[in-house]
């Protein structure tokens, strides 16, 4: 029996890495609905075609920026008509904005990363913790990282926003245990994603870009990369019944990055 047999969930970031890859475990384990959310129309497309959805399963995508309360409460509005409440909330969508030292980064790029890592989470929770209470409660699932657990001297903007998605969790798990809802994060290590890609690509020069890949894996003392797949799994326990008595919770997915 799969595990999230008639359940409906909701994934922003769905278009890319970590988003798409628990858009296909969570099909995979028998959602009956999936809305997913994100700002690239193709990258929804990919998804879409990536996703080995059971016939039964309803796929509904919505392009939009999560930065948009106006777009987020519509695509609400559009998930209660179609299935009348959703059971889980996974919020992927993050940018990972400029590297660096805090006090080197412009106001508008630290306005940005906080628009969409802390801003974007923000408001994708507050439209569908309504559809979530239809259903008597849920599960919803934020995206922090290592870089929001322990401060990143490389990324210090984006540390900055993880950590606040890091607290707003356990806020909100505070806020909403006694409606059933329970919410937890994942705080991914260095993921073989599109993102962390753009960290080495950023170097251009092949040396400089090797010599960088290999600074990050050194963090980490499982050796490697982890790959997308390796999250979707924590996304899925978090997500779904094995974490029944679980809220509040930031899990590391890291290879030991911040043992
Ligand atoms: N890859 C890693 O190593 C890593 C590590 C720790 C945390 N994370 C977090 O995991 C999440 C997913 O990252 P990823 O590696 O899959 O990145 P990615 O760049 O591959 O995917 C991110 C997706 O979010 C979407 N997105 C970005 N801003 C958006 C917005 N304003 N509105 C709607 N959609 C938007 C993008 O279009 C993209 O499809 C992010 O929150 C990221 O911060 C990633």
């Amino acid at each position: 029996m799969p595990t999230l047999a008639g359940k409906t969930a909701v994934v922003t970031g769905a278009g890319s890495g970590l988003g798409r890859a628990v858009a296909q475990k969570l099909a995979s384990e028998g959602t009956a609905g999936l809305v997913l959310i994100d700002r690239d129309k193709e990258g929804l497309a990919a998804t879409r075609e990536a996703i080995a959805a059971p016939r039964s399963c309803d796929v509904q995508s919505r392009c939009l920026d999560v930065t948009d309360s106006a777009a987020l409460a519509e695509a609400a509005r559009k998930a209660d008509a179609a299935f009348g409440g959703v059971d889980i909330v996974v919020c992927a969508a993050g940018i990972i904005g400029p590297f660096g030292k805090i006090v080197d980064c412009s106001e508008e790029d630290w306005l940005k990363v906080f628009a969409v890592n802390v801003h974007g989470t923000f408001l994708t929770v507050k439209h569908f913790i309504p559809l979530l209470r239809k259903r008597g409660g849920g599960s919803i699932v934020n995206f922090s990282s290592t870089a929001g657990l322990v401060g990143d001297p490389l990324l210090g903007p984006y540390s900055a926003s993880k950590g606040a998605v890091t607290l707003m969790t356990r806020s909100l798990a505070r806020n909403h245990a006694a409606e059933n809802i329970r919410v937890n994060c994942v705080c991914p290590g260095s993921i073989d994603t599109p993102m962390l890609q753009s960290v080495f690509e950023d170097l251009g020069d092949p040396a400089a870009r090797a010599q960088r890949e290999q600074e990050f894996i050194a963090f980490h003392p499982l050796g490697r990369f982890g790959k997308p797949a390796e999250v979707a799994d924590a996304v899925l326990y978090l997500a779904g019944p094995a974490s029944s008595f679980v809220t509040g919770v930031s899990l590391p997915v890291d290879g030991g990055s911040i043992a």
